[in-house]
């Protein structure tokens, strides 16, 4: 493939986030073009199709992975689905873009590595943090010097839960708000350090105030110890009302840096009357708001896909790979299993035969039901 011709792209899904993948490639059209997406109901392939002009569309995503000018499929599909979709694209020949969490357990995800490297193909991770402007900006800074050694980096992700019913069964989704936004901490704090080993994680969750819906956690605080002695506190809720709350803080012993993705860059605004939109997931425009401008710019979600389809044309390395997926995936498996036990638990960890990480949150409450304070509470350690 000649290297000026753009990557040609193929979506699996239809709705939030392959929108957001379809826009970003819209909003960077410089080094792919989206050219088929592949959704089951009827329909909605077609109206996401008609939205950014995509010509081919596929209910059945196998069907499209035999289109023989497809380089790489994004994968915006649930959570429980991710293993088996990657292990197809690779089997097709397609370089992969996989959303977090990279699946649903460890096995799948090393089988879907192994795929990847045995076809020979590129699996790489959608973690936007990697590429969040304001985000960067701080880990050039820390990488400079500005802040010493940096021994704790924070990061948050808040909002009051998701928009598909999929994410609150804990079969298909394999956790609660830790799984889903706690992902993108563990991954960020990583990173942020230069990845040095997660040596061990402690965390506690519980279920304040969706309990009607899920049994799954709405609200988690994971401590992560790095191998290099510093640590990472990454605090999620999907129980935090007023639309999505996204915030770093990063301590060294020359300095500190704060960053909010979105309140920066935001118009503090009040309305009597309401408007179109503020923010991901913001229920409301009366009143005091803070709508954001250039939002997937800000997230890093455009620059993210340019630099996925660079680096299948050869003139990038990935910068968030499988690799990275898996290392989150078995500290938020350390980490469900920290809250069932009340304890701090090593990596590496190995979580046996669990179907899902809250698998190891859920099977400790039922072993000890005697000591929890409340229903969704973890249990106290045994003494
Ligand atoms: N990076 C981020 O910040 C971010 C944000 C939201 C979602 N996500 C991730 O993106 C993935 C999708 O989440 P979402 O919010 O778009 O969910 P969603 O419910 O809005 O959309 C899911 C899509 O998957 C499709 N789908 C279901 N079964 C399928 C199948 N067999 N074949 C093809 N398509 C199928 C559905 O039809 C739908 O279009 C999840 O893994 C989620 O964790 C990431």
């Amino acid at each position: 493939m000649a290297q000026t011709e753009k990557v040609k792209v193929g979506i699996i899904g239809s709705q939030f986030e392959a929108d957001i993948h379809a826009c970003a490639f819209k909003i960077a059209p410089q080094e792919a073009e989206v050219v088929a997406v592949a959704s089951p109901t009827p329909g909605n392939a077609a109206a996401l199709a008609r939205k950014y002009g995509i010509p081919r569309i596929f209910t059945d995503y196998c069907a499209m992975l035999h289109e023989r000018d497809i380089e790489m499929v994004t994968i915006a599909a649930p959570n429980y689905l991710h293993a088996q979709m990657a292990i197809d694209c690779a089997r097709a020949g397609k370089h992969i873009v996989c959303e977090k969490p990279l699946a649903m357990t460890i096995p799948e995800g090393e089988q879907m590595l192994n795929a990847a490297q045995q076809h020979g193909v590129l699996l790489m991770y959608a973690e936007e943090l990697f590429f969040t402007p304001k985000y960067l900006k701080a880990k050039e800074m820390a990488d400079a010097g500005a802040f010493g050694k940096v021994h704790l980096v924070k990061q948050s992700e808040k909002h009051f839960g998701p928009h598909s019913s999929w994410f609150w069964n804990a079969d298909l989704s394999g956790g609660g708000a830790f799984m889903d936004l706690g992902c993108h901490g563990i991954a960020f704090c990583y990173w942020f350090l230069g990845r040095p080993a997660i040596t061990s994680v402690y965390c506690q969750m519980g279920t304040f105030v969706h309990s009607d819906k899920t049994q799954a956690e709405d609200e988690s605080l994971c401590i992560l110890n790095f191998a290099n002695g510093a640590i990472g506190l990454v605090e999620n809720s999907w129980a935090r009302r007023g639309g999505m709350d996204d915030r770093i803080e990063v301590f060294g012993d020359a300095g500190v840096t704060y960053a909010n993705l979105h309140m920066g860059n935001a118009l503090p605004t009040y309305s009597e009357n309401g408007y179109g939109y503020a923010v991901e997931k913001a229920p409301t425009t009366k009143g005091w708001s803070y709508p954001v401008f250039d939002e997937l710019w800000n997230y890093g979600l455009p620059q993210e896909m340019t630099h996925f389809a660079r680096c299948v044309r050869g003139k990038e390395q990935p910068q968030a790979t499988g690799k990275d997926g898996l290392v989150v995936l078995e500290a938020l498996y350390a980490g469900y299993a920290s809250a069932g036990h009340g304890r701090k638990v090593e990596l590496p960890f190995d979580p046996g035969s669990a179907k899902r990480p809250i698998d190891l949150w859920f099977n400790s409450k039922t072993q000890a039901p005697g000591i929890q304070d409340h229903p969704g509470i973890a249990a106290r350690p045994k003494t």
